[in-house]
């Protein structure tokens, strides 16, 4: 039997995270704990990617509900404003002692890979961010018993991922934490806060299960949309702190550090829009960020990974969402606790 929201005890989806933050111990804990956990295949290899499942598998059970998140390719090459770009971050290279690489603009992150991996050895619900997937592959994904889930992030988006195929989509309003996943590579993200955007998408996919997400971190607010137009709530930020999270020491107090208060949307780590903790590095490069994904994700790499190692939040991608002062250090299972302590049982 194919998976269904209403599967889940609590429907509280913990977001895939790709760049670190999850893990199969922190999918596994949400699935435990009546959610349903989420990997990141963003930035992994297909072997890695399988080895992840295998874990899960392992730590939650044969028959566990858990789900594969894959990032639709569409690089944009822009090789001039990379160029640029890479040029203006030299010097901030060279305080830090590193080399930045030359962008690999035919970098499709394994997508051909990691579909057949999804189709080979079925998982039960995978989700895509960053476009959409053909109807052919939404189908085949079906076809081997796989739930499908599009992330949009307007009304247009939300009729295309229906007419494509998929079977719910992942609303993502302005105030998510890390990329958002606008269709158009080169648009600037809509500002429409996310009980609004619900509306708009309720309005064109009426019959379409519908995942809201988007800066979602106290049990008032998911007790709230799951009353209303929401099948169910994804939540990334407020796993962040999550004991079985593997996010950076540094990065798990940032996020509840007064210093950074504040949260930006930027480009400037990756070439694509995401919200970030607002530090001097988005400042500095608010302008000169070209749309340009996943080049400028490759030359900043080193900036970043030298950042976390000196343990200087400040050059970091400290990716959140408006709610993160309320992300608690705990595990996962005191986390879905928390968030469900407003629902009906
Ligand atoms: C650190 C971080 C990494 C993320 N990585 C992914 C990802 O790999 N794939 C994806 O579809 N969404 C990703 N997202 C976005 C989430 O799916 C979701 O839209 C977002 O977390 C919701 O907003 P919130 O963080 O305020 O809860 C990421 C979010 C964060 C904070």
């Amino acid at each position: 039997m194919p998976f269904q929201l209403a599967d889940l005890r609590f429907r509280i989806v913990q977001a895939p995270m790709a760049g670190g933050p999850t893990t199969p111990e922190l999918a596994a804990a949400v699935g435990w704990a009546g959610g349903l956990g989420f990997l990141a295949a963003g930035y992994l290899t297909p072997e890695a990617v399988r080895a992840q499942i295998e874990q899960v598998r392992k730590l939650a059970g044969d028959g566990a509900l858990f789900g594969v998140n894959v990032f639709v390719p569409q690089p944009v090459a822009q090789p001039y404003a990379v160029a640029a770009y890479r040029e203006a971050l030299l010097p901030e290279a060279a305080a830090a002692g590193v080399h930045l690489p030359e962008p690999d603009f035919a970098d499709t992150d394994f997508w051909a890979e990691k579909v057949h991996l999804l189709m080979a050895e079925p998982v039960p619900v995978v989700s895509f961010t960053f476009g959409l997937p053909t109807s052919d592959v939404l189908a085949r994904l079906r076809s081997v018993g796989t739930y499908t889930i599009g992330t949009v992030t307007n009304a247009d988006e939300a009729r295309l991922a229906v007419a494509t195929g998929v079977d719910a989509l992942c609303v993502q309003g302005t105030e998510a934490g890390g990329h958002r996943g606008v269709f158009d590579p080169c648009a600037l993200p809509p500002a429409t806060p996310l009980t609004v955007l619900l509306q708009e998408v309720r309005k064109v996919a009426p019959r379409t299960p519908i995942i809201a997400a988007g800066g979602i971190s106290t049990s008032a607010e998911v007790a709230v949309l799951l009353g209303g137009v929401a099948d169910a709530v994804q939540l990334g930020t407020a796993f962040l702190r999550a004991h079985e999270a593997a996010t950076n020491p540094v990065y798990r107090d940032a996020l509840v550090d007064r210093a950074y208060a504040q949260t930006a949307v930027t480009r400037a780590f990756s070439g694509r829009w995401a919200r970030a903790l607002r530090t001097p590095f988005i400042d500095r490069h608010a302008a000169d960020a070209p749309a340009a994904y996943p080049a400028v994700n490759q030359v900043t790499k080193p900036l970043r990974a030298a950042a976390a190692a000196r343990r200087d939040p400040s050059g970091m991608s400290l990716y959140a969402g408006t709610g993160h002062r309320h992300a608690l250090a705990a595990p996962a299972a005191q986390i879905m606790e928390r968030l469900t302590a407003d629902l009906p049982v």
